[in-house]
């Protein structure tokens, strides 16, 4: 195992010890969070989840979970999740697994957020990993344009580039597609955020701002707490 593979599942450990019998769970998406989740499942508790993705659904089951659809249980106690940058504050970029949309929508609806990862996702500023754009598929080439307007007034210059994989762009689960911004340096996330949100045909992007209350971050020498 790599020490960030070391990393990732030293935070999804950490992460499960927060959770209690009872607790309705929201799970996240990705390397990181599904560590979490087949921590959670060793830990054989009576837990409700909120899967954030068709992939972790079917791993939650497949370690034992009890999967509800999200709005089908009472309010989210908890939810853990992954991230491709955490920033000052906890601003964080998502989105790298294309599941930032029911991420957000799980997020958004719990109580208290918890984001796990290894150190290397760690910056001073946001920006280096390319920022994730969801777009509906209609039309989405003259978004893609609108959104190139909207970065070029944070000046960012690069063009945003439609994701694809094996030569056919991706799909998230609810079949929209991604775009990804190489902004470089994000030095106004929030003003950032509510103008990619303004564009229409955006489904949304992957800033999360003043959503995680605790970050669980593994380092060679353990696990550390980051609070924003
Ligand atoms: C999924 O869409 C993402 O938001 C992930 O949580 C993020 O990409 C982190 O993934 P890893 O844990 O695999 O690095």
């Amino acid at each position: 195992m790599s020490e960030a593979d070391a990393q990732k599942k030293a935070a999804g450990a950490a992460a499960a010890a927060l959770v209690e019998s009872g607790m309705v769970v929201g799970l996240g998406t990705g390397s990181t969070a599904a560590w979490f989740v087949r921590a959670l499942g060793e830990r054989g508790l009576d837990v409700t989840c909120v899967a954030t993705s068709l992939a972790t659904e079917e791993l939650a089951t497949s370690v034992g979970l009890k999967v509800a659809q999200l709005g089908e249980t009472r309010e989210i106690d908890l939810t853990v999740d992954g991230a491709d940058e955490v920033g000052p504050g906890l601003a964080l970029i998502k989105g790298g697994g294309a599941a930032l949309l029911r991420e957000k929508l799980v997020w958004e609806a719990s109580r208290r957020c918890v984001v796990i990862a290894d150190a290397g996702k760690v910056v001073k500023t946001l920006g280096r990993y390319p920022l994730p754009i969801e777009v509906v598929a209609f039309g989405h080439k003259t978004i893609a344009a609108r959104i190139c307007d909207v970065l070029a007034e944070f000046e960012i210059g690069m063009a945003p580039r439609l994701r694809a994989k094996d030569g056919q762009p991706v799909r998230t689960d609810g079949g929209n597609l991604i775009y990804d911004a190489a902004c470089g340096r994000i030095e106004e996330p929030a003003s950032l955020a509510a103008a990619l949100k303004s564009i229409t045909g955006v489904v949304d992007h992957g800033l999360f701002l003043d959503l995680a209350e605790q970050a669980l971050i593994g380092a060679p020498d353990g696990v550390t707490t980051l609070e924003p």
